[in-house]
């Protein structure tokens, strides 16, 4: 885009030096309609960044967000080696579960925050890194709090407990008054749910001998709204609230429970949409009745689907499998370098392990997101 305007306007520069500034040709009215538009844009951008970005993104959730933290606990559900991380910055396989960045990255640099949020566990972190915000997300952690437990994740409600430590931290960077306005006109980010009913309810069989369906949907979106109203009296205002995907079209439980062929598991998808409606309901209602809040949910799982139903359209051309190894189980542990290495190919693929999707497919999402969340996201 960039080169096509300077092109534009050097073609433009080039022929007013030789003739007397008249526009008479065709071509010059178009280079000075050109030249309206661009002025237009520049115009509305300069407009647009009098908005102030948040001063920071802080996240919270599951391995979709996760940076990171899980390297620094006792858990199964580490990725911080390769092939992950193949097309991160230097190749790093920093902890996140993908190829490269993931969602809260993508959306701090976005916002104009910066480039990437670290985790909150187990690296150094600067006095700025502290100031713009962190990830408390973990991978394999739901609202559920069996389904931290069953592979020792971080639970959202110590998730919370991090929270307050690190708000204490920035009071002693910062102080009190300008922590609360930091707190309190951040943009906080929520992202789980996908193990609770991929994982906790539909592979184990611990739930479904308490709850049914609807009853175990109940309680997934009660526990979710009990953190989100502890977030609030925390001080967060400004909260996005992420749905689960299309959870029967992951590749691993196309393995798990999707036959022979491997189809999405039409259930599970039921599930997940069932739940998004009552999680986007509460959503809604704690935003009409926490005063001061605006908390926004965000449909994850109509995008993603239609990514998996309509690949051509976005250049993919494997959905079915991850990118690592066979593409049929491999995640965490067994997608390794050793016995389970990257495809020819990331690019083709949505999905890059059996539940987490590519840098590519996360890019796409996110930019549909924020189309459709303008108003919220500005
Ligand atoms: C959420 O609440 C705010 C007021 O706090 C309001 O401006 C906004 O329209 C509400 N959002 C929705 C989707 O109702």
């Amino acid at each position: 885009m960039h080169q096509v305007h300077r092109s534009i306007r050097g073609r433009g520069r080039a022929s007013m030096s030789r003739r007397p500034p008249q526009c008479t040709s065709e071509l010059c009215v178009l280079i000075l309609l050109v030249l309206g538009i661009i002025f237009q844009a520049q115009a509305k951008s300069s407009n647009r960044s009098r908005t102030p970005a948040p001063p920071a993104l802080i996240v919270f959730g599951d391995s979709v967000v996760d940076p990171g933290n899980n390297n620094a606990i006792v858990t199964m559900a580490k990725c911080n080696h390769p092939p992950y991380g193949k097309d991160f910055v230097g190749h790093q396989a920093t902890g996140r579960f993908s190829n490269g960045k993931i969602p809260s990255d993508m959306i701090a640099s976005k916002l104009g925050i910066k480039q990437y949020v670290p985790a909150y566990l187990g690296t150094k972190l600067s006095t700025e890194d502290l100031l713009t915000g962190v990830s408390f997300a973990s991978g394999g952690c739901g609202y559920d709090p069996l389904t931290s437990e069953l592979v020792q994740a971080i639970s959202m409600s110590d998730q919370l407990k991090l929270f307050k430590e690190y708000k204490n931290k920035l009071k002693e960077i910062a102080g009190e008054t300008k922590t609360n306005s930091i707190i309190s006109r951040s943009m906080y980010m929520v992202i789980t749910g996908t193990d609770d009913l991929a994982n906790t309810y539909f592979t184990t069989p611990f739930r479904r001998a308490e709850y049914d369906l609807p009853s175990y949907i109940k309680f997934v979106v009660e526990s979710a709204s009990s953190f989100l109203q502890e977030l609030y009296h925390l001080g967060a205002r400004k909260i996005i609230v992420a749905g689960i995907s299309p959870i029967g079209c992951l590749p691993s439980q196309r393995t798990l429970a999707g036959g022979i062929e491997r189809e999405c598991v039409t259930l599970y998808n039921q599930a997940a949409v069932v739940y998004n409606s009552e999680l986007s309901k509460e959503v809604q209602r704690l935003n009409d009745t926490l005063a001061g809040s605006r908390t926004v949910f965000v449909d994850m799982y109509t995008s993603l689907l239609d990514m998996i139903q309509n690949p051509n359209n976005y250049g993919f051309t494997e959905i079915a499998r991850g990118c690592c190894g066979t593409g049929i189980f491999e995640v965490t542990l067994t997608c390794n370098r050793f016995t389970a290495p990257a495809c020819e190919d990331v690019s083709k693929h949505i999905f890059w392990d059996t539940y987490h999707p590519t840098e590519r497919a996360y890019e796409i999402l996110i930019r549909k997101l924020m189309k459709q969340y303008k108003s919220f996201l500005n």
